[in-house]
């Protein structure tokens, strides 16, 4: 039997990454983050020098993206074109040309192939997949979808938590900007039909976690 996907989109600073891995591990699934792979992409761009604005060049680079990611919740490497780009993928040189990359439909398509494969092939009864399309592009069938959100506030201070204030404002101009870009490729601030919103901007992280496991538990 194929594994149960758990699809979940959400803007940036929602939490979903560190929430999906929480339920993850409480499922015994396995966790896929597919804005590492994007931002692996991006990684390579950057190592590559080549123009982000330039989505041929971007699209060439895939001949080239050899990718690999774990599904373990509690560590998975990044590695591409044998780097581990785990830690490098978080520089913020990274995020703020990853939404570039993003657009690029060659890009998308590609990475959506690889998710769906990964998906299909981990070894674990499920795997909860997190991204901005998953409920819609990459697993609009699966059986349980949920789009986690925060107002945009709350995502920002959860964000910016442990940096100076001086920080945390360039972090949540940055955050903001991103959401305003990848917005106009995905739709990820409303709900797809059939998808469940789950709004955390009250709860904490646990209570948030909780909720998804009760969305996942309420499904036939
Ligand atoms: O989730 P994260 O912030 O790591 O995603 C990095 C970037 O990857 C997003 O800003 C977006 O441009 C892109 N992305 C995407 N579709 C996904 C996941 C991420 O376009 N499913």
């Amino acid at each position: 039997t194929l594994p149960v996907i758990v699809a979940v989109d959400g803007p940036a600073g929602s939490g979903k990454s560190s929430v999906s891995k929480a339920v993850a591990r409480r499922l015994g699934y396995g966790f896929l983050d597919t804005g590492a792979a994007y931002r692996a992409l991006a990684w390579l761009a950057l190592e590559r020098e080549i123009d982000t604005d330039d989505p041929d060049a971007v699209t060439s680079l895939l001949d080239e993206f050899d990718y690999s990611i774990g599904t373990d919740p509690d560590g998975y490497a990044v590695v591409v074109a044998g780097n581990d780009v785990t830690d490098a993928i978080r520089e913020p040189r990274v995020a703020s040309v990853v939404s570039a990359i993003a657009r690029v439909p060659e890009v998308r398509s590609h990475l959506v192939a690889l998710f769906r494969t990964v998906a299909a092939d981990v070894d674990s009864p499920g795997i909860v997949v997190e991204g901005r399309d998953i409920t819609t592009v990459v697993a609009p069938d699966a059986p349980v979808r949920i789009l986690l959100t925060a107002d945009e506030a709350v995502r920002m201070a959860r964000r910016s938590a442990e940096l100076s204030d001086h920080a945390a404002e360039t972090v949540g101009a940055h955050l903001a900007a991103r959401d305003r870009a990848d917005a106009r490729v995905v739709d990820f601030l409303n709900a797809a039909d059939g998808v469940t919103t789950l709004d955390s901007t009250h709860l904490n992280f646990d209570e948030t976690v909780d909720a998804v496991i009760a969305v996942i538990e309420e499904t036939p």
